[in-house]
């Protein structure tokens, strides 16, 4: 599908958080937002200024452990890790096509890892390290966005 391209250079974490709030406020119900990038790219820094921008109930910390974290604010927040996902239909068991469907926002980091179950029409964020303090950020959205 045709996306509209953005690319944003983010010199801190806090950029990247300050991206995550300023997309956050353009969300809308069962958008769903695939995070893609190594270890240390910025996936959860940018999940936080979602968070923060939604007035969730919890700051978001690395689901990486726990495969999902759920937080509740101005709409339900479901941050996914499948970072350790083996296999596709471990995601599916714990009800993942539902969690597209709850009205709230669906953040999904290494989504390559279930890649089937990815819908066409996410947001896309590419993530890569330029150096310590700077990532470079690709954005493909189905919709306009203002940054
Ligand atoms: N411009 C930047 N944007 C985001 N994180 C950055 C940036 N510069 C340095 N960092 C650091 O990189 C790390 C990113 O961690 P995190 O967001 O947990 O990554 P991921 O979830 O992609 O593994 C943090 O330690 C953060 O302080
Ligand atoms: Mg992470």
């Amino acid at each position: 599908m045709n996306k509209n391209r953005y690319i944003f250079i983010s010199k801190s974490p806090g950029d990247t958080v300050a991206l995550g709030s300023r997309i956050a406020s353009q969300f809308r119900p069962n958008d769903v937002v695939a995070l893609y990038g190594d270890l240390a790219a910025g996936k959860t820094t940018f999940t936080q200024g979602v968070c923060t921008r939604l007035h969730a109930d919890q700051p978001a910390t690395s689901p990486t452990f726990t495969l999902i974290n759920e937080y509740s604010g101005d709409l339900p927040i479901f941050h996914f890790d499948c970072y350790r996902i083996k296999h596709p239909d471990e995601i599916i068991m714990l009800g993942f096509d539902e969690y597209l469907e709850k009205d709230g926002v669906v953040l999904i980091e290494w989504p390559e890892n279930i890649a089937a179950h990815i819908p066409e029409d996410c947001l896309e964020l590419h993530l890569s390290y330029v150096d310590d303090h700077t990532r470079e950020i690709v954005i493909r959205s189905p919709r306009e966005l203002e940054l």
